[in-house]
């Protein structure tokens, strides 16, 4: 099964997405920690990232998103991974630097950097049940996903959160935060190839005034009933319009 989030910068996906996981038992995949990881390899190489990328640097970055796997470690016991991995380099703390946040967004933008991580996104949703966090998981990666969700909050709402990581954030800073969603949110919506939206069929759950704990309640319960629908309806004993009778996610509201 495939539990799909997506949603905005700063929409709280990724911590959502873990409890998630956690809870259910469920491999968890963050797809933006490969892009990062793409986007941090061509920054090592000092490749020229400027807008729009130089033929050689593409190039380059093609030929990174194609044969350089990232990876993710795990301890035994844990469906969370401890690292990410590229190479056999812990790259976990390095893909989250202000620099990767900036170069990460023509990476992403590319059809062919896309299509290579799409596909290994693929084969690991194959083999594990999995919470699937992206940007385009209910859209292009998992279209048929068993339960999709899109995460919203206000760009403020957001700017706000991610402020609260930092404890010490100056005025100055959260403005700064706040201006980054934005730039991020403009770009990844408006980029040709697998731009950020909600599919038709999910579920969009605004999570302004939320806590992480009822988002993830939410969410759970949402999984637990399509599993049980599925399981319903491929018992022996099922009717043949059980599948008929699983519930549906409609648009804004836990159905
Ligand atoms: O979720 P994140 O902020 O770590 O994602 C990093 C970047 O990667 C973000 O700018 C959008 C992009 N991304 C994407 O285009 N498609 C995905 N499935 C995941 C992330």
């Amino acid at each position: 099964m495939i539990v799909a989030i997506d949603g905005p910068a700063g929409s709280g996906k990724s911590t959502v997405a873990k409890l998630v996981a956690r809870e259910l038992g469920f491999a968890y995949l963050d797809t933006g920690a490969m892009y990062r990881s793409v986007a941090w390899c061509a920054l090592t190489e000092h490749l020229d990232l400027s807008e729009p990328l130089p033929a050689a640097s593409l190039a380059r970055i093609r030929e990174i998103a194609h044969s350089e796997p990232v990876t993710f470690a795990f301890t035994p016991g844990d469906p969370l991974p401890s690292q990410v991995l590229i190479g056999g380099e812990n790259i976990t703390r390095l893909i989250r630097t202000p620099e990767t946040d900036k170069a990460v967004s023509p990476v992403s933008a590319d059809p062919q950097v896309r299509e290579a991580l799409t596909e290994q996104q693929r084969v690991f949703g194959r083999e594990h049940d999995t919470v699937m966090e992206g940007r385009d998981i209910g859209t292009v990666v998992f279209p048929d996903a068993e339960l999709k969700v899109f995460l919203t909050a206000s760009a403020a709402e957001r700017a706000r959160r991610r402020a609260q990581q930092n404890a010490t954030a100056s005025e100055a800073e959260v403005a700064a935060i706040l201006a980054d969603i934005i730039r991020r949110d403009a770009y990844d919506s408006s980029r040709e190839v697998a731009p950020l939206a909600a599919a038709p069929d999910s579920w969009e759950l605004d999570t302004t005034g939320m806590t992480i704990d009822e988002v993830v309640a939410a969410i759970v319960a949402q999984a637990e009933t399509r599993m049980e629908g599925a399981a319903a309806a491929s018992s022996p004993d099922a009717p043949p319009d059980a599948a008929a009778a699983t519930p549906g996610v409609r648009r804004g509201t836990p159905a």
